[in-house]
């Protein structure tokens, strides 16, 4: 019998299929659930059975208070001398305070009551490498000693990644649009953009178009820049694919946005397939639109990847346990009779929300 040997062709897309994809919630508008999604997202990811690693890129450490049984404003001391290692801006030192080491994986947190997902956290001084970073982007390397700083993320993504044997790796990413974000969103394979339903969201939609063209163009510069090339950390050819926005925190009535927040989802909606898309294509940044159908999204289905309510009283159990809204057990709504109840027919909505997410999310991603 002929034996089956898969072709050179099918082989390589096999490998690159298999490869981690790391996906950037960002927006620089601040308070529109970045980190919120990060965790829930990835919580839903790895009970879907995939390995999760999230990283807390924003020195306001949001998430990494979110996951770690500490209070941020007093106990991060302590975590961070008991665990040295174990946060981003450990990670990127070797690189931006020229250590004679190179970049690696470091001690990650194992997010409790959820195998599969981990944590890097977040250090509040990483803006101290802002500055620099801001000059050696600017400088495509020209400069010996700081072109080694634009690829030291991609490269240590690419090492934590491997010691989790990730197959995503979420960027929780601070609403700035400084040159660590400008680095993080441009080597991440692909993001999506969380937004809430009002004027500012829209506007900040509108400044996007600009912001994003400018950077990708940077990236793509970058890449081909022999100093950046030959560094200790190349910097990667950029290969950045818009997943779809997600829009959170309207109160529904009888089910529905009511009309004052579906006015702002519609143009939010509006500015990114009339804006926001058709400069991303231009620029590389968007799939076929084959694609996005697949899931139904594109052009005549927007490119909204989810709109999620408000979550209510859910969210002071969610944060005290630690625990995503549609994860909570019923002794941790902390309810009983017709209000648990009523707690119960949420969460199976929110649950369900969340499932089509990440299934949207893995669908359009393993193309990226
Ligand atoms: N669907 C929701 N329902 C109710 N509250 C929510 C929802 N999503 C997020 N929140 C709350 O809104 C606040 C802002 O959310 P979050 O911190 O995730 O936003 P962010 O975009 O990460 O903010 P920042 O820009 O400061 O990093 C938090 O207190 C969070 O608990
Ligand atoms: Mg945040």
């Amino acid at each position: 019998m002929k034996k089956l040997i898969p072709k050179p062709s099918s082989l390589k897309r096999k490998k690159i299929n298999q490869r981690h994809k790391t996906i950037a919630l960002f927006n620089h508008k601040g308070g529109v659930s970045k980190t919120t999604t990060t965790f829930n997202l990835g919580w839903m990811l790895a009970e879907k059975g995939h390995r999760v690693v999230m990283i807390d890129t924003d020195p306001q450490c949001n998430l990494t208070g979110l996951v770690l049984d500490y209070d941020p404003s007093k106990d991060f001391d302590e975590f961070y001398s008991q665990h040295p290692n174990a946060n981003i801006k450990a990670a990127l030192a070797p690189a931006f305070e020229s250590q004679p080491k190179m970049v690696q994986a470091v001690e990650c947190v194992e997010v409790a009551h959820r195998d599969g997902l981990f944590l890097v956290p977040g250090h509040v001084n990483l803006s101290e490498y802002e500055v620099t970073l801001g000059i050696a982007q600017e400088l495509s390397g020209s400069i010996q000693a700081l072109k080694n700083l634009p690829g030291a993320f991609p490269y240590f993504v690419e090492k934590i990644a491997e010691a989790k044997s990730a197959d995503y790796v979420l960027i929780d990413m601070s609403p700035s649009l400084g040159a660590l974000n400008q680095n993080f969103l441009i080597t991440s394979d692909c993001f999506l953009i969380p937004t809430a339903p009002d004027y500012f969201n829209v506007m900040a939609i509108n400044s996007l178009v600009t912001i994003l063209q400018k950077w990708i163009e940077w990236g793509k510069k970058a890449a081909e820049s022999e100093a950046l090339k030959s560094a200790s950390y190349p910097f990667p050819k950029p290969n950045l694919k818009f997943l779809g926005t997600v829009i959170q925190r309207y109160r529904p009535r009888n089910g529905n946005p009511t009309i004052g927040f579906q006015t702002w989802i519609d143009q939010i909606n509006e500015t990114v397939l009339n804006q926001l898309v058709p400069a991303l294509t231009k620029h590389g940044m968007t799939f076929p639109p084959e694609t996005y159908e697949q899931v139904d999204m594109g052009n005549d289905l927007g490119y909204c990847l989810s709109s999620i309510p408000d979550f209510n009283t859910m969210i002071t159990a969610s944060q005290t346990h630690k625990t995503p809204v549609f994860a909570l057990t019923k002794e941790m709504l902390g309810h009983v009779g017709a209000v648990l109840e009523k707690d119960m027919e949420k969460q199976a909505e929110f649950r369900s929300t969340f499932e089509n997410l990440a299934d949207r999310v893995i669908a359009l991603a393993k193309y990226a």
